[in-house]
């Protein structure tokens, strides 16, 4: 192995590093010549040399069935880059990088790959080995045994350590969620499990923890006494694209709720952990789905409305509806919109909604969370400023235009006491001035120092599956030939906004 550190090698450098670099390791990818390597992991792993957090050993081992020399892999990894990077040119560190990638075919149930793989990672010798499942979900236990056979996943002698990143989807459902589980169980240690949700490496959804509990003013108003209502929306503009294979079978609440928005809600909802340690946030945190009342009630899901969009017109193109898409039955009732009405049985949260919509399709690409205050007790200025005052509302602007914005009521100025709404913003861009790091690359780098914090533990995989399969029990049950519809271009179905209308509220315009 050779220095990937992109010249990290400067001893006066190393006294200025504040960030944590892992030991020496490998990577080796599972599913490197899929979409997800090509798009997200390379390019990450680019990114990371170029900042100089990767160990200064590090190598890539990548592993797929479809046969390919080591320079064939380097070449894709070139080409990852330049689509997905924006990176043209074999800069110096990518050069670095691509000399310590090569590249394993077998198949996955095979133990003659893996028997290859040992002799590879011995002759390598790195401390530690992540092992990385960018495969289809029902490959996951066949490599989870497979390692645990050919004894990969403790280290020889005992030193160093071995982990495995889990993609999504981690079960369609609570019973293959808990086998899922049980099975990676037999062959590793919670501790080395590390279940990927993209959403928790997000810089603004990691910064809901350090909002909330690093300072003083908000927490105290966090709560149902000051807070009327939560939103929490996640808008895709992009339809199923060519996803139809994996999408028809999942639909948008496996695809973004059970686990991205749940993520997000629970550090919303979640009370302040003792100390910011991956067992103290992730135990906290599953406090609230554990609260989250049933959505299934008399067997009615009433507070979960599902939809699929129709054609229609997104940003200036017309498009096809999801029935028309390549690949997708035309019958097919899957849901690529879901709005759904949460309570928590929470001293904190009794009574305040969280209302969670996604869906593709929609006329806009953001994701924000927006907590919507209580009016103030009395509008002491009605004679002279008779319209209603708004009521005060923080969103924080997940993406794209990273942020945190607070509404509040300002005097227009003027001779005459009259109020107006004003926003004061905190942007992501113009506050540090660097740019925000993908969600891929703080993963994979937590994932190599060990911590686990901004994973999903086992529990709250299952907790939260066990909220959401009775409601896809019902849908199924109900063999429904149809559901609602939203033209592709609109706010989603008109049934989503009676839900709140009919409790005096309303989505709020983005
Ligand atoms: C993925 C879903 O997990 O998240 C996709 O499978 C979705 O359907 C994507 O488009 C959204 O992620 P992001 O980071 O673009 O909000």
């Amino acid at each position: 192995m050779t220095d990937v550190s992109g010249g990290g090698s400067n001893p006066l450098l190393d006294g200025l590093r504040i960030e944590p670099t892992p030991e020496s390791t490998t990577l080796v990818i599972f599913g490197a010549s899929g979409d997800l390597t090509r798009r997200k992991l390379l390019p990450a792993l680019y990114q990371l040399s170029r900042a100089q957090r990767l160990p200064a050993r590090f190598a890539v081992i990548g592993i797929a069935r479809t046969e390919m020399q080591d320079d064939a892999f380097r070449e894709e990894f070139y080409k990852s880059l330049s689509e997905f990077a924006e990176v043209e040119e074999r800069t110096e560190v990518a050069t670095a990088l691509a000399r310590e990638l090569s590249y394993l075919a077998g198949e996955m149930d095979d133990p003659a790959l893996y028997a290859r793989l040992s002799e590879k990672l011995h002759a390598i010798g790195s401390d530690g080995v992540l092992f990385y499942l960018a495969i289809p979900p029902g490959v996951y236990a066949t490599v989870a045994e497979q390692l645990g056979r050919a004894g990969l996943v403790k280290p020889p002698d005992g030193r160093g350590w071995r982990r495995v990143i889990v993609e999504k989807p981690f079960g369609t459902d609570l019973g293959s969620a808990r086998a899922l589980n049980e099975t990676l169980h037999r062959h590793l240690d919670e501790s080395q499990i590390f279940r990927i949700d993209h959403y928790l490496g997000k810089e603004t959804v990691q910064n809901l923890l350090v909002f909330r509990f690093a300072n003083g003013m908000f927490e105290p108003v966090w709560n149902r006494r000051y807070i009327d209502h939560v939103q929490i929306t996640a808008a895709e503009t992009v339809g199923v694209e060519r996803r139809a294979a994996y999408y028809e079978g999942a639909g948008a609440l496996r695809d973004m709720v059970q686990n991205h928005l749940m993520q997000v809600l629970s550090l919303v909802a979640m009370e302040p952990p003792i100390a910011f340690s991956a067992e103290n946030v992730r135990d906290r945190k599953l406090d609230p789905i554990l609260s989250i009342q049933p959505l299934l009630e008399d067997g009615r899901t009433s507070n979960v409305i599902r939809a699929q969009y129709t054609a229609g017109w997104v940003n200036g193109k017309e498009v096809p509806g999801y029935r028309q898409e390549d690949g997708v039955a035309p019958g097919s009732v899957t849901d690529t919109y879901v709005s759904l009405k949460v309570l928590l049985d929470s001293w904190r949260w009794a009574g305040v909604p969280f209302y969670v919509r996604t869906g593709k399709r929609l006329p806009k690409r953001t994701t924000e969370i927006a907590i919507q205050f209580r009016r103030p007790p009395l509008h002491i200025f009605k004679r002279v400023s008779p319209t209603a005052i708004a009521s005060n509302l923080l969103v924080v602007n997940v993406q794209p235009d990273e942020g945190i914005s607070v509404r509040f009521e300002a005097k227009l100025p003027g001779t005459r006491m009259q109020l107006a709404p004003v926003m004061m913003n905190f942007r992501y861009g113009s506050a540090f001035g660097r740019a925000v790091p993908e969600a891929y690359e703080t993963l994979l780098l937590d994932a190599m120092l060990g911590d686990p914090t901004l994973f999903a533990r086992h529990d709250f995989v299952e907790a939260s599956w066990a909220l959401i399969t009775p409601v896809l029990e019902a849908w199924q049950a109900s063999g429904e030939k149809a559901i609602p519809t939203y033209e592709a271009g609109e706010w989603g179905p008109r049934e989503a906004d009676a839900m709140i209308a009919a409790e005096g509220r309303r989505w709020r315009t983005l």
